[in-house]
């Protein structure tokens, strides 16, 4: 959620705690701050309210000398976004940044406040601050104290530490919530991601679950949650390769849009070969043939890939799926066959709750497999396989090309499943590999559509409401639509399945409401036309998403409609999601919304 960075250096730091920052704006950006140590070893902060650049400004009218610092930057849980419950959190011994929760905070507080501490902000970070202090004034070390605090906290959590008088000190701790180690040439940092420390260093150590590690210019020192000292490996990180940049784009959003011809064929190749018509999976730690069903958990965006997914599954082969949204599934206490399936989708690797539900299947003796973005990530190094995703780094907080490289992955498992348990024919998977082969040039006709959408992105902007509608897998792709339109827009949008329809939403439907209608010519379009009919009926404004089959059969009043290409039918949510993002973007973009950080998201969400 919140984004963490810590250099120990040669120069002065705060700029480069600002420029780590800005790569971990994704994470939160209700507010930002940084600490150094200046002159004599004496702490220093400047935090602001909003985004990163009011910081900034601060900054430029305030600034921060110093060699050693900690920067934040924040998503609220407790404390509303003020200055006053911005990071770094400090008193005249310590000052911290902390991502995640501190669930007995309360309990903690009441303890401080019971020894006459007196708190300066509301959040649950400031307990951290004045535990560790009054442990520095029992006359223990920094280290000592550290350790000590540590495991009076609970919930999950990683922090980083300054202390006032040691400038060649930093601490760091990790539970739960990720944290990396990065090493320099006389210089150390800690980040939230390996992205945050991509201008300073590739040499990234990523810590494990329950790790702490004290960091100095000459290197660090990790330990377990036991306290014994640990060798961790260091590994070179491929994220200095992608420099974040909007390009020619007005938004990142826009950019990640655009990219999606090319980086679904990049995640294709991996997994198919279209010279043979065969899949191509990596070594599997389970057998497809014997397994019975698969049990899939995801959040937001990604668990409506998953959906999709499960229409892939059943039908190709003819494995029944449960999917549940991941908050959900790690406290519904399902009970699992041993050896089964568990597959866990996640652009960023780090969602807690889909974290949660994969520890819990691994407790219930399931094969653990993940379809994710950021390989490096807990979920990706917790699973027994991982197919990645390779979308690139992703930066808009609404999630566009990683859900269709998402999508591209389920589709070539599900053929490979479908293969594998002999539902499948040699020639239906060589037919399947051929439509996914379309993907990359449909996707590119479809971004074609831009111009026509925007003009119909202005009715949508004047909007209220916004329902959404589809059947099969377009129904997944309904409630998608829906989503990226709140997320970014912040018009109410719900998406249905458009059989559904008669028994409630209808109601809701008259002359100001669109209903975007996805609907390819497929087995059931006809009943999707139907649906359309009873909205018509009652005066619904329709925008329909079909194809030219599909256009010339609709032949209903007041539509409007955005014509794709023809193509096969398995493809379509990753070809449809296109016009269904630029609709929520243009809409975004005429209602002056901050596309790329709209209001109380963040990309990563490591708290439940
Ligand atoms: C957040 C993001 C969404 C994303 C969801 C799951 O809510 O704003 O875009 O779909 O988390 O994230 P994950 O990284 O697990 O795919």
């Amino acid at each position: 959620m919140c984004g963490i960075v810590g250099i120990v250096g040669n120069v002065p730091v705060a700029p480069l705690l600002v420029d780590a920052l800005k790569r971990l704006e994704y994470r939160g950006y209700d507010s930002a701050g940084v600490a150094t140590l200046e002159t004599g070893g004496v702490l220093a902060r400047r935090r602001a309210e909003g985004k990163l650049r009011n910081l900034e400004a601060k900054l430029a009218a305030s600034p921060l000398g110093g060699l050693i610092g900690i920067g934040h930057t924040r998503w609220a849980t407790h404390g509303a976004p003020t200055e006053a419950n911005a990071h770094p959190h400090a008193t005249d011994k310590v000052a911290v940044v902390h991502n995640g929760i501190i669930e007995n905070f309360h309990q903690l507080k009441d303890e401080l406040k019971a020894k006459g501490r007196v708190f300066a902000s509301d959040t649950d970070t400031e307990v951290i601050a004045h535990l560790v202090t009054v442990e520095l004034e029992r006359g223990l070390s920094p280290v000592d104290a550290v350790g000590g605090v540590l495991k009076r906290l609970t919930g999950a959590f990683a922090l980083a530490f300054l202390f006032p008088g040691h400038d060649n000190l930093l601490i760091g701790a990790r539970r739960g919530s990720p944290l990396a180690v990065g090493h320099g040439q006389g210089e150390m940092y800690l980040g939230s991601d390996a992205i945050a420390l991509a201008p300073f260093t590739d040499q990234v150590t990523y810590l494990e679950e329950g790790d702490w590690v004290v960091v100095t210019r000459q290197g660090a020192t990790i330990r377990d949650e036991n306290d014994t000292v640990v060798q961790r490996p260091m590994v070179v990180s491929a994220a200095t390769a992608f420099m974040v940049d909007r390009g020619n784009y007005r938004h990142f959003m826009a950019k990640e849009i655009h990219e999606q011809p090319d980086v679904m064929g990049r995640t294709l190749g991996q997994y198919l070969d279209f010279g043979t018509g065969r899949t191509r999976l990596p070594a599997l730690p389970f057998d497809w043939a014997r397994l019975d069903g698969i049990t899939m958990s995801a959040c937001g965006t990604a668990f409506y890939a998953g959906l999709v997914a499960k229409y892939w599954f059943e039908r190709f082969a003819r494995l029944p799926v449960d999917i549940d949204i991941a908050s959900e599934f790690r406290y519904r206490e399902t009970p699992m066959k041993r050896g089964g399936l568990a597959l866990f989708i996640s652009q960023s690797g780090e969602t807690a709750d889909t974290l949660a539900s994969l520890r819990y299947c691994r407790a219930q003796g399931q094969h653990i497999a993940a379809v994710v973005n950021v390989t490096t990530s807990t979920i990706a190094r917790e699973s027994d396989v991982v197919f990645p995703t390779l979308a690139g780094p992703e930066i808009g907080v609404a999630s566009t090309k990683a859900f269709t490289c998402q999508l591209a992955t389920l589709c070539a498992l599900a053929v490979a499943a479908g293969r594998a348990r002999g539902v499948l024919s040699d020639a239906d998977e060589a037919k399947l590999v051929q439509a996914l082969a379309e993907v990359p040039r449909l996707a590119a006709q479809a971004l074609r559509l831009e111009v026509q959408i925007e003009r119909l992105a202005r009715r949508i902007s004047k909007s209220q409401d916004v329902l959404y509608l589809g059947r099969g897998t377009s129904y997944p792709l309904a409630l998608e639509g829906a989503l990226k339109l709140k997320e970014i827009s912040y018009i109410h949008a719900e998406g249905y399945a458009a059989g559904e329809l008669k028994h409630g939403p209808i109601a809701l439907i008259d002359e100001k409401m669109p209903v975007v209608v996805i609907a390819p010519h497929d087995r059931i379009f006809e009943k999707t036309v139907s649906n359309m009919q009873e909205v018509a009926a009652r005066g619904g404004r329709i925008i329909l998403m079909t194809d030219p089959k599909g256009a010339a059969e609709a032949t209903i009043s007041a539509v409007e409609t955005i014509v794709l290409p023809e193509m096969p039918a398995t493809v379509t949510p990753m070809i449809y999601a296109i016009p269904i993002q630029l609709l929520a973007y243009h809409a975004a973009v005429l209602m002056g919304t901050d596309v790329d950080q709209p209001r109380n998201l963040a990309k990563s969400v490591t708290v439940e």
